[in-house]
């Protein structure tokens, strides 16, 4: 999948084994009809509270039509009706993608300056309801 910059880092630290391990049955891959894979959604399904979207991304060349925002659909609709809390996704404050992405899904963000007594500020980011997002239209393309 092509990501630059800040993102291709991003896709490094959050494409660690063990997340793809733990998180098979709850990733989303979008595939087009020729085969291509446009995106993708990482997520893990808590037992109490909140799930979790560990990581969404679309290909460059497929930004800006729905794909990630339906990958939430899928992933929260079971969700919903299991009764968790909340969706919940964390972020760095300088990912400006995916906090205007996760703004306009309607999540609330709270800032926290040293999460887990890292040192490292990150911007914890929850929605409730669980579904209903603002409606798309996936672009055929
Ligand atoms: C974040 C990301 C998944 C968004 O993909 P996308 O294809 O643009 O998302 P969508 O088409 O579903 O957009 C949904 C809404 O968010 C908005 N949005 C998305 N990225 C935005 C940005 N950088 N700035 C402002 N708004 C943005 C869109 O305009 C759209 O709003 P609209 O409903 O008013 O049209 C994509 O940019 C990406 O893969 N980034 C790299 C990986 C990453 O940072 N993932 C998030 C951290 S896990």
């Amino acid at each position: 999948m092509s990501v630059s910059g800040e993102n291709a880092h991003c896709r490094g630290t959050l494409h660690r084994p063990m997340s793809i391990h733990e998180s098979g049955d709850t990733t989303f891959v979008t595939r087009r009809a020729h085969g291509q894979i446009p995106g993708y959604l990482m997520g893990l399904v808590a037992r109490t509270g909140d799930d979790y979207i560990h990581f969404v991304a679309v290909r460059d060349d497929a930004r800006g039509r729905g794909v990630p925002r339906r990958s939430y659909e899928v992933f929260a609709a079971p969700t919903a009706e299991r009764g968790a809390t909340a969706l919940k996704a964390i972020t760095g404050p300088h990912n400006e993608g995916s906090i205007e992405f996760r703004r306009k899904l309607g999540f609330e963000m709270t800032h926290i300056d040293d999460y887990g007594g890292t040192g490292r500020a990150r911007l914890i980011m929850r929605r409730r309801p669980l579904k209903d997002f603002p409606a798309a239209a996936m672009e055929p393309w």
